[in-house]
C-alpha cells in the first residue's frame, strides 16, 4: 500500500491576523474586541498583547520567503475585519484591503496558494458596542456584507475562503467561558474576548447567530465572488474515537460525533438541529426559522476541521443515544497546552466521520500542531523533537485515512511561526519557526526541516 498522500495534496501552514500581524492601530484599522480584551490587565498571561505580535504587517515579505523555504504549498491566513471596515460596517478602508492584496500577490509569486479565513475572532469593537457582538443577528448580517466585499476584492487572487474559524472556541470562550476535560475529572477553563457571561439560553442564541452568519456569508461570497471561488468553514469539530475498530464501535462513534456537534457542524451540514439537542436544551433552545436553517446549510465546496485532540472515547450501548462515552483517563498522555490530550487517532477518525456522516467530498485539516517548550540551544538551533514525534504520529494517521479513500485535500500545520496564543500570550509556542519577540528574529526549528522533507516527498518521513 502506498505511503504517499494523494497527488496535489496541499502542504500548508496557518496563522491568524490578531495572533501575528501587530500594527493594531495603523493605516486606519479600527480596534477589535481582542485589542480591548488584551489591553485589560489580568486577562492574558504576563499581560501580553497583540499590539506588535510578530510584526507581520510589516515583515510579511520575509515571512512568505520563510514559508517558501520550508516547502509550504499553501498558506491559511485570516483577514482582520476591523482593518477592512474599522467600524464593522460602512466605508471600507482601502489601506487595509491593500495589505491583503500585497500579501496574496507575494504568496502567488512564491508559488504558495492563499487560503483566506474571514473571521478568526477579531470582531470590530464597534459591533460589540452597538449590538453586543454575536448576541445580535445584525452582526451576522454585517459579517456577510464584509465577506461578500472581500470575496469581490480578492477573488482574482484567492480561490478558497473559510468563513469562520472555530465557532465553538470563540462562542463558548467569549460569551460564557468553558471547561475542557483533560482526564481524571480534571478540567481546564478557557475564556476570551469579549469576556461576556451569558446564560445558557443566551449562549444558544449566539451559537445560532454564528452559524447564521456563516450561511449568509456563503451566499454573499457566491453572489459577489468570481465564478469558481470555493467556500467552506473551519471548525474544531468534537471527535469521538471508537474504543475498538469494529463496525459497531465505529457506528457508535459516528452517532456520538453527530450529537456532540449538533450546534455547529451538524446543523451547518444538515440544516436541522437534532431532536436530542432541542430536547436537551429545553427552554434554552435557540429561536430560529426554517428559512434560517436553509441559509445555515447553504451548500459548501469543502469542510475544514481543526484537529488537535480526541473529545471522548466511545463504545456501543443500548442507551437511547446509541453510544456510551468513556472519560479520558487521568494518566492519558498530553502535549504542552493544558488542554492538549494526545491521541493521533483523532485525525484518522475526524475526517472519516465527516465523510461517513455527511458525504462530504473535500475535507481540509485546517489546523493541527502542538505547543512545545522550545528554546534556542547554545548552537543557535531549536530542537523540538516532541513536535516531530507529534507530527509523525498524527500525519501517519491522516495518511491512513487518505489511503482508505477519505477525501482529504490538504493539511495546514498550526502554526507557520510562534505567535500570540490567546490567553496564554507568547509563552506557548506552536510554530515551525521560532520567533524571538524582543528582536523579531526568526529561526527555523528542527520541525521545519521535517516539514520541508515531508512536503517535498508528499509522505510522512
Ligand atoms: C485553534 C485556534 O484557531 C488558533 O487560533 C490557536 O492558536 C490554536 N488552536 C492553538 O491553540
Amino acid at each position: 500500500m502506498s505511503s504517499s498522500f494523494p497527488k496535489g495534496f496541499f502542504w500548508g501552514v496557518g496563522t491568524s491576523s490578531y495572533q501575528i500581524e501587530g500594527a493594531w492601530n495603523e493605516d486606519g484599522k479600527g480596534p477589535s474586541i481582542w485589542d480591548t480584551y488584551a489591553h485589560t490587565p489580568g486577562h492574558i498571561k504576563n499581560n501580553d498583547t497583540g499590539d506588535v505580535a510578530n510584526d507581520h504587517y510589516h515583515r510579511y515579505r520575509e515571512d512568505v520567503a520563510l514559508m517558501k523555504d520550508i516547502g509550504a504549498t499553501a498558506y491559511r491566513f485570516s483577514i482582520a475585519w476591523p482593518r477592512i471596515f474599522p467600524q464593522g460596517t460602512g466605508e471600507p478602508n482601502t489601506k487595509g484591503v491593500d495589505f491583503y492584496k500585497r500579501l496574496t500577490d507575494e504568496l502567488r509569486a512564491s508559488g504558495i496558494e492563499p487560503f483566506a479565513t474571514l473571521y478568526h475572532w477579531d470582531l470590530p469593537q464597534s459591533l460589540q458596542d452597538k449590538y453586543r457582538g454575536w448576541q445580535s443577528k445584525e452582526t451576522a448580517k454585517a459579517f456577510a456584507d464584509y465577506a461578500g466585499y472581500m470575496a469581490g476584492q480578492l477573488g482574482d487572487r484567492v480561490k478558497h475562503f473559510f468563513t469562520i474559524n472555530e465557532f465553538r472556541s470563540f462562542v463558548e470562550g467569549g460569551y460564557q467561558g468553558f471547561d475542557v476535560q483533560v482526564g481524571g475529572g480534571k478540567k481546564v477553563h478557557l475564556g476570551g474576548a469579549p469576556g461576556s457571561q451569558l446564560s445558557n439560553g443566551e449562549l444558544n442564541q449566539v451559537r445560532h447567530h454564528a452559524v447564521l452568519g456563516h450561511g449568509l456569508a456563503v451566499q454573499a461570497i457566491r453572489a459577489r465572488g468570481r465564478a469558481g471561488t470555493k467556500v467552506g468553514f473551519a471548525e474544531n469539530m468534537l471527535t469521538a474515537v471508537p474504543v475498538m475498530e469494529t463496525p459497531e464501535y465505529v457506528k457508535a462513534a459516528e452517532r456520538a460525533t453527530r450529537e456532540l456537534n449538533a450546534d455547529f457542524t451538524t446543523v451547518m451540514l444538515e440544516g436541522r438541529y437534532t431532536d436530542n439537542y432541542l430536547k436537551k436544551s429545553g427552554k434554552d433552545a435557540p429561536r430560529f426559522s426554517d428559512d434560517e436553517l436553509k441559509t445555515i446549510a447553504s451548500p459548501l465546496d469543502f469542510v475544514g476541521i481543526n484537529v488537535y485532540k480526541p473529545n471522548i472515547y466511545v463504545m456501543p450501548s443500548d442507551e437511547a443515544a446509541g453510544y456510551h462515552s468513556i472519560p479520558i483517563n487521568t494518566s492519558h498522555p498530553k502535549m504542552q497546552s493544558a488542554w492538549h490530550v494526545f491521541d493521533p487517532e483523532c485525525i484518522y477518525w475526524a475526517p472519516h466521520h465527516v465523510q461517513s456522516l455527511w458525504g462530504v467530498k473535500s475535507i481540509f485539516i485546517t489546523e493541527n500542531g502542538c505547543g512545545a517548550s522550545d528554546v534556542v540551544a547554545e548552537d543557535g538551533k531549536v530542537y523540538d523533537s516532541d513536535r516531530i514525534m507529534f507530527l509523525r504520529a498524527y500525519l501517519s494517521q491522516l495518511q491512513r485515512a487518505t489511503a482508505d479513500g477519505v477525501p482529504v485535500s490538504g493539511y495546514f500545520l498550526w502554526s507557520a511561526q510562534d505567535n500570540f496564543e490567546w490567553i496564554d500570550g507568547y509563552g506557548n509556542r506552536f510554530g515551525l519557526i521560532y520567533v524571538d519577540f524582543k528582536t523579531q528574529k526568526r529561526t527555523q526549528k528542527l520541525s521545519a526541516q521535517w516539514f520541508r522533507e515531508a512536503a517535498a516527498l508528499n509522505m510522512v518521513v
